[in-house]
């Protein structure tokens, strides 16, 4: 929209709509009348634009939405009905369709970034899995974003200074590769190895970086007779995102990969949250020399936060609230639902429907 036009719809907009606008943008908008909040707010949005008229779009939706006030009563009031009768609705409200105000762009965006350094102190869960790594398998599973590289990093630093070869697993080359940085880094660029389909550095390391098809390969060979040095001394293997266990085209891989696993060496199996780790631990249990521990919790560290981006490069938050609830369309922000629709309309033109 242009200036022009956002001024226009500004201006038709009631004062406490542009006030609610200009809260954390506008310092004490409070103080302004109309015209002036109008131009302190056209200032404010030359930063930011699109997330201005997003804000402006959802309250005008929340407002459109808000059910029309009941007339006021001209004749005698009615007697008020006892306290403890039940009271009828004073409008229709619709099953789901939530009243409450919608949050606003600006706060659903605040508090992402880097939070400020603090020291580093492990979680009772990490040091948990450490500890029952000392007596048998570990199977984690933990949220996203929970510090699962934490528990690999720390397992394979004790598993190293034992003289023990560590193999490190993942599902993908990419994040093999930001393994490989993330690890020569910490352990130094000597001790760390990486075998994938397009790569072999330094694979005599004691910390070796692989796809878990790499590694189901090598058990392959080792189970046919070719022993590889690396498997004798093998002492630690960690399959990360080991959720792929359900995949159901590779999780055979991940399946075949700790049944051939050397009986020597410990497994430590990191998943996000799954819906029946204990079903894998039971498993593991039952094939495996050693018992396997089950590490589980649900609680995020990292609170999500869902939002929708138009193709056009406008950004909404999807719900009602910052966090995300438990699933009522009727959540959904009005800016949101805006949106949509007219995705869907430019969309389904008679020529993209044909
Ligand atoms: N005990 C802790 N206290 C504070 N921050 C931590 C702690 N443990 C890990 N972190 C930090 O949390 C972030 C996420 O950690 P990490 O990448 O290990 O998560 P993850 O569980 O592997 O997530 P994903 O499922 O995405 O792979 C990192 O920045 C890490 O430094
Ligand atoms: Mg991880």
């Amino acid at each position: 929209m242009t200036t022009e036009e956002l001024e226009r719809l500004l201006a038709q907009q009631p004062i406490a709509l542009l006030h609610r606008l200009a809260r954390g943008r506008v310092h004490r908008h409070f103080r302004a009348g109309k015209r002036r909040l109008i131009e302190l707010l056209l200032h404010h949005s030359a930063t930011n634009r699109a997330g201005f008229e997003s804000d402006l779009m959802a309250l005008i939706g929340e407002r459109q939405q808000r059910p029309p006030a009941a007339p006021r009563e001209r004749h005698a009031p009615r007697p008020a009905a006892p306290a403890h009768a039940p009271r009828p609705p004073t409008h229709p409200h619709h099953e789901g369709e939530s009243h409450e105000a919608s949050v606003l762009l600006n706060d659903w965006l605040s508090g992402i970034g880097v939070p400020p350094p603090q020291p580093f102190v492990p979680d009772e869960w990490q040091l948990d899995a450490l500890e029952k790594l000392q007596t048998g398998d570990v199977v984690v599973s933990v949220p996203t974003g929970s510090g699962k590289t934490y528990v690999a990093v720390e397992a394979a630093k004790r598993a190293i200074e034992e003289n023990r070869t560590v193999i490190y697993t993942s599902p993908l080359k990419a994040l093999s590769n930001t393994k490989f940085t993330e690890f020569s880094r910490i352990f130094g660029q000597e001790r760390v190895g990486i075998l994938t389909g397009d790569r072999r550095d330094n694979s005599q390391a004691p910390l070796l970086i692989m796809t878990t098809e790499i590694l189901r390969n090598l058990l392959y060979d080792a189970a046919g007779g070719e022993i590889d040095l690396r498997l004798d001394t093998l002492g630690l293997v960690i399959m990360d995102e080991s959720q792929y266990l359900a995949d159901p085209e590779r999780g055979v891989v991940w399946e075949e990969t700790i049944i051939f696993c050397p009986s020597q060496a410990r497994l430590l199996l990191l998943s996000a949250s799954i819906g029946n780790p204990h079903d894998i631990a039971d498993w593991l249990t039952s094939i495996r020399s050693v018992p396997a521990h089950l590490i589980k919790h649900t609680k995020r560290t990292v609170p999500l936060r869902a939002g929708y981006l138009h193709p056009d490069g406008k950004l909404t938050p999807l719900f009602r609230t910052i966090g995300i609830p438990h699933g009522h369309p009727g959540y959904l922000h009005p800016e949101a639902k805006r949106l949509f629709t007219r995705y869907e309309d430019e969309t389904s033109s008679p020529r993209s429907r044909r």
